[in-house]
């Protein structure tokens, strides 16, 4: 038997301002995002923002449904937007953010599963890693270079690839 360990890295930051611009900026965009939220509910509002290699800015918000499971998490709304407008476009950098009805978000918004599982197809797709931004109302903020690190052991195309039975 033998025992892997994989490491993750997170960047924490304790004050936005530490950050560099261009991620200040897509959390400034994602926090925007927050206001086309469609979230009656949760009352849980998410914002999204994707930045593309073109310099690009695409918004998302998360869009529920009376029936729960046909809503869509933000993160998702803005990468599915952004890779059906500019196929071909890579995506840099995703920020997230999110603010509560009824309470304040004191610890970083990190995606669900189904978001991670999404980025990780983008990524392997664009052969390009994606930074991941993440903030609540308040508290630190938390950034990633490359989904492995939120979703190590993905399950990815290679898995599907047919290898003769022995
Ligand atoms: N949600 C997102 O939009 N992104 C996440 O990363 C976590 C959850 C949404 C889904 C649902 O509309 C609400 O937040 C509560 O789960």
């Amino acid at each position: 038997m033998n025992i892997r360990k994989i490491q993750i890295q997170i960047e924490e930051y304790n004050d936005i301002k530490s950050l560099k611009e261009i991620d200040i900026s897509l959390l400034t965009h994602a926090q925007q995002a927050l206001t086309s939220s469609y979230a009656p509910y949760s009352e849980f509002y998410v914002g999204a923002a994707v930045l593309l290699e073109n310099g690009e800015v695409i918004k998302g918000s998360n869009q529920e449904n009376a029936a729960y499971p046909s809503g869509l998490c933000a993160e998702r709304v803005a990468l599915f937007h952004a890779q059906s407008v500019y196929p071909d476009l890579k995506v840099k950098a995703i920020a997230i953010t999110a603010a509560a009805e009824h309470f304040i978000t004191r610890s970083p918004v990190t995606p669900c599963g189904a978001c991670r599982q999404v980025m990780a197809e983008t990524e392997s797709r664009q052969n390009d890693k994606i930074r991941i931004i993440m903030k609540g109302q308040e508290g630190i903020i938390q950034a990633v270079n490359g989904i492995e690190n939120l979703l190590p052991f993905v399950f990815q195309e290679e898995n599907l690839k047919k290898s003769k039975r022995s």
